[in-house]
């Protein structure tokens, strides 16, 4: 028992519901295996002989979620601001996403990737491949043996997409099956998930195909919806039949029918974003995203105040940052002018509503995760921000001090990783 057991100690901060930050400072947090076993101010008497590990002043705070990030784009960041979502994605994305069809290629980005992910902190992520399932499968495999945790998925595509990047409808569902079955049972904490591009990208067969196999399989989706004006319309003029973009994907049962993740989400409207609540569907809110591409400011607190669960996403490469701190920060920031856009209506977020998103609510897509209440997997990182410090006439608090690092910290600050309750190091490729 006793080797399965670790402590450690420092400033403990974590969301135990939205908005509130439970602060514990100078605490022990005692891990069983891989869950929170209790935080105390005074180690009881049963843990004495437990050596533990003190981090002494740094922060401890739960690993960050990032909930969409395209990993196929990771060398695209920073290209293309000058375009919208459809030329952009014609010009820059799909060309880009092709090369993976490159085994050697596919490998060498994605060995990048996850190491950037390590790097600044994010110990959960939502991944999509593309098309091409040797390439996908060897991400899972990259994010495995680095131990962090996440879904992968291969992406489908069979209509309106470019020579270079396009299945038929039955290759497919085929590669798609082949890879869940290569993958389902291969890794503990990375998984497969569906992956329907968007509905443009998607034939109905296709899509009724995918659900099947999400079902079957018991797997989640993910996908993207209503990111962009332009897109929307598209929608619209494919499937007259429906009444909006999430009904689309409703339709074919790919929408809550398995637990599902959806982008972006700028432009729903109020009945869809029923829809959405009644079905669960998950949003991730990709604020970096949404400026590069001048796609618009997601109406996050409506999306909240209705109970839907919102998650935080860098969805590199529309966004070019991997730091899901900045992220945070930059959430906060949009709120701000969507406050002003809506006369004041929609309030702006908070430090510790981000916080929950990024940690909690994002986190709760993989179950017990994302918080230090007993029971939740034990994912943290131990940040060490004295180097943030100005005068020893500054005197801030624990929540300040999170907040200075999300604004203005980065990956350095950051000096221990853990997953699952396991320390995760750099991972050696
Ligand atoms: N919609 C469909 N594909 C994509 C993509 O790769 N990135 C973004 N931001 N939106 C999309
Ligand atoms: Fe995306």
């Amino acid at each position: 028992m006793e080797e399965n057991r670790k402590i450690i100690k420092g400033n403990i901060a974590f969301t135990p519901r939205f908005g509130k930050l439970e602060v514990r400072e100078n605490s022990f947090i005692v891990i069983e295996g891989k869950q929170v076993k209790g935080i105390y101010c005074e180690l009881p008497a049963e843990y004495k002989n437990i050596s533990v590990t003190d981090y002494q002043d740094a922060l401890i705070i739960p690993g960050l979620v990032d909930l969409h990030f395209h990993a196929p784009q990771f060398a695209n960041r920073g290209l293309g601001f000058d375009l919208e979502l459809l030329p952009w994605l014609e010009g820059y994305t799909f060309p880009e996403e092709a090369k993976f069809i490159n085994a050697a290629y596919a490998q060498e980005v994605y060995k990048k990737v996850v190491t950037e992910l390590w790097k600044w902190g994010t110990t959960r992520v939502v991944l999509f491949g593309t098309i091409h399932k040797e390439a996908t499968a060897k991400l899972m495999e990259l994010l495995a043996q680095a131990g962090l945790g996440g879904y992968v998925g291969k992406v489908n595509m069979d209509r309106n997409s470019p020579d270079i990047l396009i299945e038929t409808t039955e290759q497919s569902l085929t590669a798609t099956e082949d890879y869940i079955k290569d993958t389902v049972d291969r890794y503990q904490l990375v998984k497969p998930i569906l992956t329907p591009r968007f509905v443009p990208t998607c034939t109905p067969e296709l899509m009724a195909g995918i659900a099947k196999l999400a079902k079957k399989y018991n797997l989640p989706v993910q996908s993207h919806l209503s990111e962009n004006a332009g897109e929307i319309a598209w929608v619209k003029e494919l499937h007259p039949e429906c009444q909006n973009y999430a009904s689309v994907y409703h339709k074919f049962g790919l929408f809550g029918q398995q637990p599902t993740i959806m982008a972006h989400c700028v432009y729903n409207d109020d009945t869809e974003i029923e829809l959405m609540a009644k079905s669960k569907v998950y949003v991730a809110h990709c604020p970096y995203s949404n400026n590069n591409l001048a796609s618009g400011i997601a109406p996050v607190r409506k999306y909240i105040d209705n109970g839907i669960i919102v998650g935080l996403g860098t969805d590199v490469a529309g966004g070019h940052e991997v730091s899901m701190a900045k992220v945070m920060a930059m959430a906060v920031q949009v709120s701000k002018l969507k406050w002003l856009a809506t006369d004041k209506k929609e309030k702006f977020f908070t430090i510790p509503e981000v916080f929950y998103m990024a940690t909690k609510g994002g986190g709760s897509f993989f179950g017990k995760v994302g918080s230090f209440e007993d029971g939740y997997e034990f994912d943290a990182l131990v940040i060490d921000d004295s180097c943030l410090e100005v005068s020893a006439y500054n005197r801030y608090s624990i929540e300040e001090r999170l907040s200075r690092f999300l604004y203005i910290g980065d990956y350095k600050n950051i000096v221990a990783r853990y997953i699952a309750g396991a320390k995760i190091e750099q991972p050696q490729f």
